[in-house]
């Protein structure tokens, strides 16, 4: 009786005190978190999101392409992601009569829905964990590189004999630093179709200004179908729709890809990325917007060149900005330092946690030593591959070093995908850009790189153009031909091996092998040395974490980092205080819409439709009780990029909408969490419907959803 009292003290206190959203958690292993999800509102189980016994949740949710989460949402394979997710596929399908990207999509039919060749959707069938059998054969003595060959052999091994009796493709993947490996069963769709896509002024509303920020007003989603043997796909499972909305402090949860996040990491290395290697990226990125937006401005030929362009480089450009202010703001470094001195004395109670002492204290300087090599290489891809017409050339490098001994053949296929490169290329090349690009960029890369880690071509700017970067690059730019599609077309119509030697001699090749060349010969192996030793220390770092943490830190939240495997996150709906006097509300409206429209600003464009409706408040069943028509919402699940058009689900498993984004001021979570400030936006899925059903007729496809009123 005493210990079922104490324990149930135990279990409210761990529960109400718990910062209950931190978090990427393994499906398999859902059942841990049960109880507390639970508590926090939840009303299924952890066997409704994942089981490998029925149907369940999981079978659901895809990775959509390379980096984003998909779900499907009927019983013909209809799935939803982002708009940003589906972006390249809308903008591939659109032509000059049909631009989808600007007038937005719609498959009345499913015989209009389009295919995507190369387009595939991955699906988790089943996880298992095979630690034991991947750590075989390790002891205490077993070197780095001995473990690194018998890893890979015993890897090899359990695939092999996995692929052999499953239809899936199997992988296995590394948990806490190779402290926990899973085997995964994944089926691979390769036929998934564009079903539709809302207007560029709806799914990109507020465009790049907007990006990372909330209030948020971004209608982020675009409708896909999986097919399977050119049928409409059957799958397991697929979500119910609410229409019920959210109120603060719902329980949701997202289910999803995240990619990438070091929640672990000891200070000198946070201290590294967000003192030194971030401010570098974010300055140069800053130099050469300006750039870009100076002759945006200008003229609109170029801001669509630009567009996606830009939105690429600001995309991260932002992100760090607000991951440098989040550390500072949150004291990052400061409480990873305490919390390094909380671990050295847990590591000095015994003999047996030296190792875990060590493997801490070693990190520091090799983290030292490899900060010049990740400069180095932060400065070739940031400055000198910022260069377009260098990064143009070095697709050249390899035609360059074609001899009479190369097969005609080789030379063909080289000029054929140097002929597809051109094209690419130069549909969205607008040279004074890369001309100012290219003097600021190697001003600052010159200015930047010390005397051993300097390409022949700075150091030949200084000899030979006596450190003039302006008229190097008036130099570089007159004399390539690589800046003319005729010169180059008429090159390679033309191309015969005797002219190899004429090519190697162009000034934009020559400096874009000179940057490679020091790169891979002075950079590239001791940066893997570097990460080598890293890795290995970080394991052993980790593995002192995993112990230590659940007995100094019972409270704290001790979970594997995204690894772009499914994770299951939770937290609750509601707004935060982002600064001294500023409250942000959790939800916003069409009324938002109206407020930032601006007809001469591109991302702030209402078209007459969507006035239309607003003015009718022509909104249906889709309208909140409030009568208002909801468009985003935060809450606070611990996501990151991959997360892109995850679900986001209500204590009933039933779909609220998709994730897009997270808060400026929270996108520290990757390196550290804070539960105060670190939100997830998602458009609200009444939004989305309303916009498929009143805004583009598109009835077809509700009629197919299942959808709870
Ligand atoms: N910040 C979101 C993400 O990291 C959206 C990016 C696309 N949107 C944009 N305006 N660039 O992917
Ligand atoms: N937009 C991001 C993505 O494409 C999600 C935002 C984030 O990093 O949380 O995955």
């Amino acid at each position: 009786m005493k210990r079922t009292l104490l324990t149930t003290i135990a279990f409210i206190l761990c529960v109400s005190t718990l910062r209950a959203d931190e978090g990427m958690w393994i499906p398999a292993l859902l059942q841990r978190n049960e109880a507390e999800m639970q508590a926090m509102g939840m009303k299924i189980t952890a066997d409704d999101i994942y089981s490998i016994n029925h149907s369940s949740m999981k079978d659901a949710v895809v990775l959509f392409g390379g980096g984003c989460t998909g779900e499907i949402v009927s019983d013909q394979g209809l799935l939803l992601t982002n708009h940003h997710c589906g972006f390249d596929w809308i903008q591939k399908h659109s032509t000059i009569e049909h631009d989808y990207l600007t007038e937005g999509f719609w498959a009345m039919t499913m015989e209009e829905e389009l295919p995507c060749p190369g387009l595939t959707a991955k699906m988790l069938r089943n996880m298992e964990d095979v630690t034991d059998k991947v750590l075989a054969g390790i002891t205490d003595q077993t070197t780095d590189d001995e473990r690194a060959q018998i890893i890979a052999e015993n890897i090899k091994n359990i695939k092999e004999s996995a692929q052999k009796d499953s239809q899936y493709k199997v992988t296995v993947e590394s948990f806490y630093i190779g402290n926990q490996y899973f085997l995964m069963y994944n089926e691979i769709f390769d036929d998934v179709r564009m079903v539709g896509a809302p207007p560029s002024n709806i799914g990109k509303f507020g465009g790049d200004t907007d990006n990372w920020v909330w209030p948020r007003h971004t209608g982020d989603f675009s409708i896909f179908r999986i097919y399977k043997d050119g049928k409409p796909y059957k799958p397991d499972y697929h979500f119910t729709i609410s229409l019920k909305g959210v109120e603060e402090g719902d329980f949701t949860f997202v289910f999803g890809y995240p990619a990438r996040t070091n929640e672990y990491l000891p200070a000198v290395a946070v201290n590294q990325e967000a003192n030194v290697i971030y401010p570098v990226v974010v300055d140069l990125r800053t130099q050469i917007l300006n750039i870009y937006n100076k002759y945006q401005e200008k003229d609109p030929v170029v801001r669509l060149q630009y567009a996606s362009k830009h939105a690429g480089l600001g995309n991260g450009w932002k992100k760090w900005m607000g991951v440098i202010e989040g550390i500072r703001n949150f004291k990052g470094i400061e409480k990873k330092q305490a919390f390094e001195e909380a671990y050295i004395n847990w590591c000095q109670e015994t003999r047996a946690r030296m190792k875990y002492m060590h493997a801490l204290r070693d990190l520091a300087p090799v983290y030292e030593e490899y900060e010049k090599y990740r400069m180095a290489t932060t400065y070739l891809t940031e400055a000198g591959l910022s260069i377009e017409l260098l990064e143009y050339a070095a697709n050249f490098a390899k035609l360059a070093e074609v001899t009479k001994d190369t097969p005609q053949e080789e030379i063909d296929e080289l000029i054929g995908e140097l002929k597809e490169a051109t094209t690419v290329f130069f549909k969205d090349y607008y040279q004074p850009i890369d001309e100012e690009v290219a003097i600021t960029m190697l001003t600052a890369y010159s200015a930047a790189q010390p005397e051993d880690f300097r390409p022949e071509i700075l150091n030949e700017i200084d000899r030979k153009f006596k450190g003039d970067v302006e008229s190097y690059v008036d130099y570089l730019f007159g004399k390539t031909v690589l800046t003319s599609e005729e010169k180059v077309m008429a090159m390679l119509d033309n191309f015969k091996p005797s002219k190899a030697k004429k090519l190697a001699k162009d000034p934009a090749v020559v400096a874009v092998n000179s940057m490679m060349d020091f790169y891979v010969e002075n950079v590239l192996a001791k940066s893997r040395e570097c990460n080598e030793k890293i890795n290995n220390l970080r394991r052993v770092y980790m593995e002192g974490q995993m112990k230590m943490i659940p007995e100094v830190y019972p409270e704290k939240r001790l979970y594997p980092d995204a690894n772009f495997t499914l994770r299951v996150t939770y937290g609750k709906v509601g707004g935060f205080k982002p600064k001294d006097a500023v409250t942000y509300g959790y939800f916003t409206t069409l009324d938002g819409i109206m407020q930032k429209e601006n007809p001469d600003i591109y991302d702030y464009v209402v078209t007459e439709r969507l006035h239309e409706l607003y003015d009718a408040k022509d909104y249906g069943r889709y309208a909140d009780k409030d009568g208002s028509m909801h468009v985003a919402f935060i809450a606070g699940n611990h996501t990151t990029g991959g997360n892109s058009g995850s679900p986001i689900l209500n204590a009933n498993g039933e779909l609220l909408g998709l994730n897009f984004d997270r808060t400026w001021e929270g996108t520290m979570s990757d390196l550290i969490y804070d539960p105060s400030i670190c939100k997830n936006i998602s458009v609200d899925i009444r939004y989305v419907l309303f916009l498929i059903d009143k805004y583009a007729g598109c009835t077809r496809l509700i009629d197919e959803m299942t959808i709870a009123e």
